[in-house]
């Protein structure tokens, strides 16, 4: 397993993970948001031999002391094997390389294995945002203190 920061020529690969599990109402990222995102913020991939098997999205601001995890995502065949905990772990060795204090996410009210995930690695549930999704769903917002 290799975690590397993602180029160019990972972004079908990234696509494709999408299209397996995002719908529209969970803001899936589009080939133009990737191009944009590995020019401009941390995007790292997990590589099993050839095969991109998940990433993590950061999004950061000069000004601001916290670091947000806009998306992470583990393709399904690779699921339960350590990945997502891999990416949060890489998460925050960058986290505390550039000195931010936090960093934060929300997450679909109804996404029970990824609250479970991120409790496990030291998030604490800081509040709701009510119907935060295109489908009504409310998002949990969630922060982790470096
Ligand atoms: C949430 C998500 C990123 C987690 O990725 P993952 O790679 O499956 O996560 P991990 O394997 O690190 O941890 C998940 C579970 O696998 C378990 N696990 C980790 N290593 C394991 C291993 N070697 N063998 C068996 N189980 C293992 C973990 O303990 C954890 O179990 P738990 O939920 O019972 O506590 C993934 O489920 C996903 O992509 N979901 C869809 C997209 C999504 O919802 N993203 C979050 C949006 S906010």
């Amino acid at each position: 397993m290799r975690i590397k920061a993602a180029a160019k020529h990972d972004i079908k690969a990234l696509c494709e993970i999408e299209n397996e599990l995002f719908d529209k109402n969970s803001f899936a990222l589009s080939y133009k948001n990737f191009l944009y995102h590995t020019k401009k913020n941390p995007l790292f991939i997990c590589k099993i031999k050839d095969k991109t098997a998940g990433y993590i999205l950061l999004l950061t601001r000069k000004k601001s002391m916290k670091i947000r995890i806009y998306s992470i995502a583990v393709k399904k065949e690779f699921q339960h094997c350590g990945i997502g905990l891999k990416l949060l772990e890489k998460s925050f060795a960058y986290v505390k390389k550039t000195g931010k204090k936090t960093l934060m996410l929300e997450v679909k009210a109804v996404n029970y294995s990824a609250i479970k995930l991120y409790e496990k690695m030291g998030f604490m549930k800081i509040g709701i945002a009510a119907k935060y999704y295109p489908d009504g769903t409310d998002a949990i917002l969630m922060e982790k203190a470096f």
